[in-house]
């Protein structure tokens, strides 16, 4: 699968996931053979104010590449002006969310709200494919209400505006995160623009993979729920759509040497007092569904340092 001038590897993409999909988490998905990964939404305002808790979001490295950078806002000159501002670094797609539902994004305008401004995706996406050579992409879902589904006419608008690729949530902001994904729609997508179509929505196995591939006729697959916890996710989809056979389920040990290793990571992109407080939930995501998991959780919250959180892991786990 190609995006702009970018070929990924296959087409099973990390979905951009605010406090899931940072750097630790995506180098872990990245090694069990995503496709492509994607950063947390950065907020192109937060960037010009040189905001302290925004610029560590912009950090990529050259081991999870392709890896696209996803940012969100609604003025067309701050949005294009940002993205040439950070274009240098190593990065290979810039994104923009046009699917944010939750009301600090929307409430302002961003993120899901511009499914409501089709001339505002439109300057956005023109601007910002003016001010950069690397591919831009949208993310957007079904619309905004049942009443106002509009995806296939932001996605051509999005297209006409010089984006490479449109991704395709199939939900409205409505329904946030409720209901059913609405494979429909990306169907309908993929029918009205040439560009590649990523598809999104409920992709939790190997088979719902494969299924949305042929049920919507979609060029990609972006999952983002069902891999928290859960970055195995990833080869086992790549081997059932190559026609592989799919890895079994990781064992115990791999769960806990993952665990490890993504709390190292943590600790060393985010020290020590944050990464241990960020772990916390994957582990969480990591245990869930084993016995005792409520009560290793509870033990876990209290841990502040990895001494503690190894010891715990490897008696209670
Ligand atoms: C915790 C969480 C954070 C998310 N953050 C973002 C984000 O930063 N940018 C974005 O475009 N979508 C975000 N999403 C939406 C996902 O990318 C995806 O569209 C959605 O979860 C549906 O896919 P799924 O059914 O595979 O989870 C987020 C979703 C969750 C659950």
């Amino acid at each position: 699968m190609k995006i702009g001038n970018v070929t990924l590897k296959n087409q099973v993409i990390l979905a951009p996931m605010a406090g899931v999909s940072d750097l630790p988490f995506r180098l872990l998905c990245k090694e069990q053979g995503a496709g492509m990964v994607c950063t947390e939404m950065v907020s192109a305002k937060a960037i010009a104010y040189h905001n302290r808790n925004t610029i560590p979001l912009l950090a990529v490295s050259e081991e999870e590449r392709p890896v696209s950078l996803q940012l969100f806002g609604s003025d067309p000159d701050i949005i294009s002006e940002m993205a040439a501002y950070i274009e240098e670094r190593p990065f290979d797609i810039l994104d923009l969310n046009m699917g944010c539902p939750v009301p600090k994004v929307a409430g302002n305008g961003e993120g899901s709200a511009l499914m409501k401004r089709p001339d505002l995706v439109d300057a956005i996406v023109r601007k910002t494919v003016s001010r950069i050579r690397k591919p831009v992409t949208v993310k957007i879902r079904s619309g905004f209400t049942a009443d106002t589904v509009n995806a296939v006419e932001i996605a051509k608008i999005a297209e006409a505006a010089g984006a490479s690729a449109v991704a395709v949530h199939g939900r409205t902001r409505e329904q946030y995160y409720t209901g059913k994904a609405d494979w429909d729609i990306i169907r309908q997508v993929k029918e009205a623009v040439k560009i590649p179509v990523i598809g999104n929505g409920d992709v939790d196995s190997p088979e719902s993979a494969k299924r949305m591939l042929d049920e919507t006729g979609c060029d990609g697959v972006m999952v983002g729920r069902a891999v928290r916890g859960n970055p195995w996710l990833f080869r086992e989809i790549v081997a059932y759509l190559e026609g592989k056979p799919v890895p079994k389920r990781p064992s115990k040990e791999e769960i806990l040497e993952t665990m490890l290793r993504h709390t190292r990571l943590q600790l060393e992109f985010k020290g020590e007092y944050t990464g241990m407080r960020e772990m916390r939930k994957h582990i969480a995501w990591y245990t869930a569904g084993f016995p005792n998991s409520a009560k290793l959780r509870d033990a876990i919250n209290a841990v502040e340092t990895y001494r503690e959180l190894e010891t715990l892991l490897h008696e209670r786990f």
